[in-house]
Formats: structure tokens, sequence, C-alpha cells
């Protein structure tokens, strides 16, 4: 039997990290290195959930291409020894510019995965947002990780979201996300070929997953199961939603197709925390939102889960900086480098989130890999924030980039300041 089974006081402690854990950690030195150990560690249809996009994956590889099209302007010679990476953010400070992206079904991937990313998010001074799609309840988040933002996915009926509302309110949270990408399921072919559906439906192949991925069987399902029983969806209402587990594959979701912003203007009328509108992708949304109270919007197209062919977050960064130049506009979708961050904070981006690297994180390496995954990450920023010739995030601006395939040609000598004497210079 492993030794995860065993019982200590902060279960998810990453100064009690296992040999293991450490082992995994010093081979990880990257985001993507991450993903390879996951795909290893986990079932396949719970790592397909994970990775996995919708339809032919335009959305997914449309947003890391943006990054890719941007290239930087570095300066040089201007004493970049004393650096900071951190931000303000609705009155905080956070060490930062980065944050964990609210993933839904987390404490299936990892044990106890929610209060994983929250406990190693606040522990390293940055942003986690918990997802309404979660296993474990919000409030046992709430408990050791208070400052943790919370996502909710509106039910359907205006009495569920008000309970919804006092609940969150009740908990504790501050920062209330309400995703609004989601009117109707996405078509996540790739979920049902390799098996996967919320709630899982047992079968034979499914427990052939299990049996052939021990350390994940152990370690975090039945881990799970002797110390809390099984886990149902905990938040998406005021009260326990379905287990995980179950022969009926129907998932308690009302339908969420008839919601409009009047149901945004509701809830600004309740909730009197800070109401950030997650998933926006045009300037005239990004106007509305303004206009129904929201203080912040998340530039997002769900990872490329949800509409396949939807906009890249960062190609629609800069119309929607400019269309609501006074709310703190975020992004997310296909970060994974600190070069990836900076470009969207030079077009705009006041801070931005990461989904599925912090899932693999959780999964294979627990606090300690949720907290060395942020760690590579605000690196990467501060080494590239010298590269680029900066002290400070203030200082990001669009004169650090460009268009990668902008050759900016002058006319031959242009501009060229010619060097102290070298009119004078004899030629060989
Ligand atoms: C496994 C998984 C579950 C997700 N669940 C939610 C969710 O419950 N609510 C939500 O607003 N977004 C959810 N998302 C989307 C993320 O919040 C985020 O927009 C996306 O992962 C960012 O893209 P990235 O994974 O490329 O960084 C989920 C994403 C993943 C990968």
């Amino acid at each position: 039997m492993y030794s995860v089974l065993a019982t200590n006081t902060r279960e998810t402690d990453h100064r009690n990290a296992s040999a293991h854990t450490q082992r995994v950690c010093r081979s990880i030195l990257s985001l993507d290195d991450f993903e390879n150990q996951a795909r290893r560690h986990l079932p396949r249809p719970i790592y397909a959930y994970i990775s996995g996009a919708v339809e032919d994956n335009a959305s997914l590889t449309g947003n890391r291409q943006a990054f890719a099209e941007l290239a930087f302007r570095p300066r040089v010679l201007t004493n970049v020894s004393q650096r900071s990476t951190e931000i303000e953010l609705f009155g905080r400070r956070y060490n930062a510019p980065i944050g964990i992206a609210p993933m839904g079904i987390s404490a299936l991937s990892a044990y106890r995965g929610d209060i994983v990313q929250a406990q190693a998010a606040q522990d390293a001074g940055v942003l986690a947002i918990m997802s309404g799609s979660s296993l474990i309840r919000l409030e046992d988040v709430m408990a050791v990780a208070p400052h943790t933002w919370f996502q909710a996915y509106l039910p359907g009926d205006p009495v569920e979201i008000d309970a919804l509302l006092d609940r969150v309110e009740a908990a504790g949270v501050r920062t209330l996300v309400i995703t609004v990408d989601t009117p109707v399921a996405a078509n996540r072919e790739n979920n049902l070929r390799a098996g996967f559906s919320a709630p899982l439906r047992p079968s034979i192949g499914l427990a052939w997953e299990g049996i052939t991925h021990p350390r994940w069987l152990v370690g975090t399902f039945l881990r799970t199961l002797l110390r809390h029983g099984m886990p149902h969806f905990e938040n998406s209402y005021a009260k326990r939603g379905a287990p995980i587990l179950s022969p009926n594959v129907l998932r308690d979701f009302s339908d969420r197709s008839h919601l409009a912003w009047s149901h945004i203007a509701a809830i600004r009328r309740r909730w009197t925390g800070t109401l950030v509108i997650k998933g926006v992708l045009t300037a005239e949304d990004a106007i509305i939102a303004q206009r129904h109270g929201a203080d912040g919007l998340i530039v997002s197209n769900h990872g490329g889960r949800q509409l396949d062919g939807a906009v890249a977050p960062l190609r629609a960064l800069p119309a929607i900086v400019r269309a609501v130049p006074q709310l703190p506009v975020m992004l997310d979708s296909g970060i994974r480098r600190g070069t990836d961050v900076l470009k969207a904070l030079a077009l705009g981006a006041r801070c931005v989130f990461v989904g599925r690297p912090f899932n693999y994180a959780a999964a294979v390496a627990s606090t300690t890999g949720v907290a060395h995954a942020i760690e590579l990450l605000r690196t990467e920023v501060s080494r590239d924030l010298a590269m680029l010739g900066l002290r400070s995030i203030a200082e990001v601006s669009p004169a650090c980039i460009q268009s990668a395939t902008d050759w900016q040609l002058a006319p031959l000598g242009a501009g060229v300041v010619p060097l102290p004497n070298s009119s004078t210079e004899t030629k060989p």
C-alpha cells in the first residue's frame, strides 16, 4: 500500500512533500513538462478531460499561435538588477501577474485538488479562482485560502442563483467570477472517445484504467473515498449536487441557454463584492458588461473548450482594452511561458490565468507541484522582464512588442549612426 494513505495534519502540505513528489519536481523545468508526467499518471479518460478541447481543436491551436505571432523589442543596458513582478489588483498586492484559472473536477485528478491549488497560490502570493463545478465544498477551500476567488456557472433559476450567492457570500468570498461562455454544453468529442463523462459511468473499461494507474487509484481516488466518501458536485448550487461516479450520466446542470444580461444586472444588485465576468471575447460585450456593473473582465475562450474557432483571447484583447479603459482586463487561454505573460500584459492585460498546467502539477505532485509551477512561471516573468530591459510590471507596454512578421525594413543606411572617426578608417 502506498504511504500516501497515511494521515498527516495538513494533508496537502508541500513542506511534508514525499520523496517521489520532490523527484518529480526536480525533473520539471517548464510548465509543459507537467503534461508528460500527468499523461502517464492519470487514467486516460481523466487526462483526456483536462487536456482536451472541442471538435477540431481550432481554438486550442489558435490560442498558442497568437502568442507566436508577436515578437519582443528588448531594450538594453538599463540596469535591471532590482526587479519586481508584483502587481496590484482590486486593492490587493500579488507577487506576480499570474493566477490559477478555475477548473472543474480538480479533486478527481489530484487528491483534494481544489485545496491544493488554492493553498499553493495563497502561499506564493498569487491569485487562484475556484471552479463552481468542483467536488470539494467552497467553505473548505475558503477555510485554508481565504483570498480565493469563486467562479460560478449560473443555475438557470433566479431563486437558485440568489441562494448560491448567499452561500458564496457567507463563505467569505470577496470576488465572484461569472463564466458566461457556456450557454449550452460544448461538443467535446474527445471526451466521449476517451470514455469521459460527468458524472463518470462505472464500467469495466473505467475500472481497468484505475487498476493500470495505481498511484492515482490509491493516492487520489481510494484515498478520497476512504477519507471523504464519494465526491459530489458541491458548489453548482446552494445545495450538494450529483456524485461524480454514477450509472445515471445526466449531470444535474440546469439549462443555461436562456440566461441573459438581465441576470447579471440582478446579481449586481445583490452582490456587494467584486464582480468579474469571464469568457468575454468582443469589445461589444465588454462595454455591455461594464454597463451592467462588472468590476473586471477575463478575456477567455475557455482554453479552446467551448466554441471551436472562437477568436484567440490574445487577439481580442487590444480592442477590449480600448473599449473599456477603466476596467481591469485579465486574460487566459494558452499561457505557458513568462514570455506569453508579458505579451498579454504588453497588450493591456492586468494579469493572466493559467489552466491545464496547474491541474497537471496538482495531479503529479500536489501542493509542491503547484508551488513549483507557480515559481517556474514567476521566475520566467522576472528573467524576461530583465531581458526586455524593464524593472517592473508597470513598465510593460506596447513598445515591448511588434508583429513577428514585421521586418521593419528601412532604406539601406537610413538611421545608421556613424561610429566616431569611421570615415577616416583605412580599408584593408
Ligand atoms: C480541466 C478543465 C476544467 C475547466 N473547468 C472550468 C470551470 O469549471 N469553469 C470555468 O470558468 N472554466 C473552466 N475551465 C477553463 C479555464 O478556467 C481556463 O479558461 C482555461 O483552462 C485556460 O486555458 P489554458 O488551459 O490553456 O491555460 C476549465 C479548463 C480545464 C482545462
